[in-house]
């Protein structure tokens, strides 16, 4: 059996103090002005400021547009586009966690290319913007997690359908600098690093897993199993951030072939729906997802299982190793304080209501196991009452 793995077109600078060569490869890509993106919460931390500083060290000029939003609704990315094509900005910096990220490259191609953003959402196949005229990219991730450093799209919200779009937008350089995460509360440390162990148990687990991606997802797993009790237990505990920080990288690049399956399928459509961080919601579902798929694919969710510490006999049957692999990471869940579902949705009866919704979006295209709206349901019941 054959299966792509795309190798990324992202050049990503890694390592901590990184982030201090901003100014430095801005200049590398003949950059003299910069739309620099980025939220209000990494601003009070102080982030953006010691780039921006390093940024006009280098002689570059900056405009700042600070009105990046959750799941980023198409309005921003225009907002942060308009203000960068008045400014004639030459290039793009984006600073913070996926949704930063995000704004940015979708400003990136508005940009060069006339708005709406929607007119170039990957779904619309029709229209594809013009890419040999479009100024680069730097983004710098402040979160462990959505890897969107590796990815060549933006995830952006489209507010008249409410739903996500791709926009199709590849980074002329990621900067990955581990001490960017040193002040991250829990929760972010835990929800963002939750996303990462799905980006990498999804693509070991997909239905077109490849020996490439593999490499990557196991990296990833096995580093998030040793690193993110660390990190939260002592946020400052540099190379449990250096850890978390690859294993986000390394989760980002392991999906690009095989991509999501089960528990992105579901988060994404219950984060649209209940309001629920990507983090949060995309990885609610994981243990109950791995137990769901042991049926179909044993050995790699007993590997998904061991990687993350468990001890499973060789012979263990599938419904073990199922129990096992359910209960490995929501031990670890418990150890690390990941969100209860019922902080964000009242009932379990309400949760299941969002099972039509679910089946209407998703297709589960790269499930090893078919998935039919009774296993999504058994799959929310049991992680509602976790
Ligand atoms: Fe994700």
């Amino acid at each position: 059996m054959t299966s792509t793995f795309l190798a990324s077109r992202n050049p990503i600078l890694f390592g901590r103090g990184a982030s201090k060569r901003t100014g430095e490869e801005l200049c590398a890509l003949g950059c003299k002005k910069a739309l620099v993106v980025f939220d209000k919460g990494v601003k009070a931390a102080g982030i953006v400021d010691g780039i921006l500083d390093v940024i006009h060290a280098a002689g570059v000029e900056t405009v700042c547009y600070d009105g990046v939003l959750p799941d980023p609704p198409d309005y921003t990315v225009e907002e942060a586009a308009a203000i960068g094509r008045a400014a004639n900005v030459d290039g793009v910096v984006a600073i913070g966690g996926g949704s930063s990220l995000d704004t940015g490259k979708g400003a990136k191609v508005l940009l060069t290319n006339p708005p709406p953003i929607s007119n170039y959402y990957l779904a619309h196949e029709d229209i594809r913007p013009d890419t040999g005229a479009m100024k680069p990219i730097v983004v710098i991730p402040t979160t462990a997690g959505t890897g969107s450093e590796a990815t060549p799209g933006g995830i952006i919200t489209d507010t008249k359908n409410n739903c996500k779009q791709n926009v199709p937008c590849a980074t002329d350089l990621g900067i990955v600098d581990p001490e960017l995460t040193l002040g991250l509360p829990r929760t972010v440390t835990v929800t963002t690093a939750a996303d990462a162990l799905c980006h990498a148990v999804e693509a070991f687990t997909s239905a077109e897993s490849n020996a490439i991606s593999d490499v990557l997802a196991e990296k990833a797993i096995a580093l998030i199993g040793a690193n993110l009790t660390r990190a939260v237990q002592n946020g400052a505990d540099a190379e449990a951030r250096e850890g978390l920080q690859l294993a986000a990288t390394l989760a980002g690049l392991s999906i690009m072939g095989p991509f999501c399956n089960v528990p992105h399928e579901i988060g994404l459509t219950l984060g649209m729906i209940f309001h629920m961080p990507h983090g949060t919601a995309c990885a609610m579902t994981l243990p109950e997802a791995l137990r769901f798929l042991a049926p179909a694919i044993p050995e790699r969710v007993a590997k998904v299982a061991r990687l993350l510490g468990a001890e499973l006999p060789e012979d263990a049957p599938a419904e073990t190793i199922g129990a096992v692999a359910r209960n490995t990471v929501a031990t670890l869940y418990s150890a690390v304080g990941f969100p209860k579902f019922s902080e964000f949705v009242k009932s379990r009866e309400e949760a299941l209501a969002a099972v039509p919704a679910i089946m209407e979006a998703m297709a589960f295209h790269f499930s090893p196991r078919p998935v039919a709206a009774a296993d999504v349901s058994a799959i929310l019941a049991e992680a509602y009452d976790r």
